[in-house]
């Protein structure tokens, strides 16, 4: 008769082990086994046990999640199990962050009371502003909001109270509102421009916007075409469940570190060219292609391992990542406001050409969030290291919900992975002046 659990016959031994499976919402997409109950398996009794190795976490999920569903083989992502295509067409990115913090889409008198606490959260400390004073003119913008992130926390020290519902919830305000603000001052700093502190009347968007490109006038007043498209991108980079950064997230918080450090570290990660850093990369590679009759050139040499084409490819999803596809489709209606950008013919030919090659189509690699991304970020005038930072504004709520379904899990304590040792057993000390050279 079928049963719910895994017999395993350690062959050192002999001894068979009943190991139980447990499943999530789709018992296809979650089945496991608790990685403690190879423990259990040993050869003797100073055996320290089985443990499953299984380096850049291939195939071990660390932790139980309600938050983002994704189906990598068909391309699905839903939030809260809401299609990503529904809330990208019916809902705002403000609506969304609540949606993923709180699980339910809000009531009226929950979403206007939601976002006027996350508005007037958006002013930060004077202070912040010497901390921008401090950097460089030409400091890359991620790295400013990661350090002034992690300086937030020296203003608000009540926040390692993380055990308390009502700290959480300050904190979560407090972080929404303000890496808006933050990640417009790097912008500004960069640009040499004075600091705009933020405009309460304008949605979360458009204040955003406001706080980038208001320059003598009196009121700044967005592209309603533009504040529509950034508020799609915001929905669209909100959440995408156990990635790196947010992986980080859990891993920096599993500590209780204050939520503000634990951004920090997350945004570090979301940095990086094979996260979040791949949309600035792909403009870099693009520039470099040039012209779309070079495009088979480059292809042969990702071909030959001399480069990796960047926005293609990912962890998850081995088909297209829906995300491209909305924003794909975005990118006409940016451009009838800012003109096209010239590399977006070059982006749709290179992908065009991948997607025929078998290359791609046997590894089952496909155009990813980052892909398009950067292209329309571009035409909305931001300059192209700056692409991470818009990135990170609204992941903030994916790394926020994330932190709090973790300190609310009975099951998870502070994240420490096992290794394999594979260094010298044991040898004696020996005086420096006994030591033979080594190399
Ligand atoms: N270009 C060329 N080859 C690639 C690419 C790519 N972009 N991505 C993967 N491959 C190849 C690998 O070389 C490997 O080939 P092999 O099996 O012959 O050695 C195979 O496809 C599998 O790739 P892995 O690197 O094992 O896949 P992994 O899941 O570890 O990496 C990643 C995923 C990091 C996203 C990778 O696809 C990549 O580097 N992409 C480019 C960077 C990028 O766009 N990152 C953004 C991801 S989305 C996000 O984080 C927001």
């Amino acid at each position: 008769m079928a049963s719910d659990s895994l017999t395993i016959t350690d062959n050192r031994t002999g001894k068979t082990y009943e190991v139980p499976i447990q499943y999530g919402t789709f018992p296809l997409y979650g089945a496991s086994i608790r990685g403690a109950d190879l423990k259990n398996i040993r050869v003797s009794a100073e055996d320290f046990g089985l443990m499953s190795f299984d380096p850049a976490f291939l195939n071990s999920a660390s932790c139980k999640s309600a938050i983002t569903f994704i189906d990598g083989e068909r391309g699905i992502l839903r939030y809260r199990g809401y299609p990503i295509e529904q809330l990208a067409e019916q809902s705002n990115y403000m609506e969304v962050a609540y949606l993923l913090v709180h699980g339910e889409l809000p009531t009226k008198g929950e979403y206007d009371l939601w976002t006027r606490e996350i508005t007037e959260h958006t002013m930060v400390h004077e202070n912040l502003k010497r901390v921008f004073d401090g950097f460089h003119y030409d400091a890359h913008p991620m790295p400013m909001l990661i350090s002034t992130l992690a300086a937030l926390s020296t203003f608000y020290p009540a926040s390692r109270h993380v055990e308390d519902p009502a700290i959480r919830e300050h904190q979560i305000y407090r972080l929404i509102g303000k890496v808006g603000t933050l990640a417009a001052l790097a912008y500004r700093h960069t640009k040499g421009l004075p600091y705009v502190m933020p405009d309460n009347d304008l949605s979360y968007v458009g204040n955003f916007m406001n706080m980038l490109w208001r320059m003598a006038e009196c009121r700044y007043t967005p592209n309603p075409t533009l504040e529509k498209a950034l508020d799609v991108l915001f929905i669209l980079h909100a959440d995408h469940e156990q990635n790196c950064s947010t992986n980080t997230m859990r891993i920096v918080a599993s500590a209780e570190s204050d939520p503000y450090c634990a951004a920090a570290a997350a945004a570090s990660a979301l940095y990086g060219p094979l996260h979040g850093g791949a949309n600035e990369a792909v403009l870099t590679m693009l520039r470099q292609i040039r012209s779309k009759d070079k495009v088979p050139q480059f292809i042969k040499d990702v071909k030959e391992r001399k480069a990796l084409l960047m926005g293609f490819g990912h962890r998850v999803y081995k088909n297209y990542d829906p995300r491209a596809k909305v924003i794909k489709r975005l990118a006409d209606e940016v451009f009838d406001v800012t003109g096209k950008n010239p590399l977006i013919e070059l982006a749709v030919e290179l992908e065009r050409i991948a997607l025929q090659d078998d290359y791609f189509v046997s590894r089952k690699l496909f155009p990813n969030v980052d892909f398009y991304s950067g292209i329309i970020y571009e035409a909305m005038g931001m300059p192209s290291e700056y692409f991470t930072v818009v990135f990170a504004v609204p992941r903030m709520a994916g790394w926020l919900a994330q932190w709090q379904e973790m300190i609310l899990d009975q099951e998870q304590k502070i994240a420490r992975p096992r290794q394999v040792y594979t260094g010298v057993a044991i040898r004696d000390y020996e005086p420096i002046e006994k030591r033979r050279a080594t190399s």
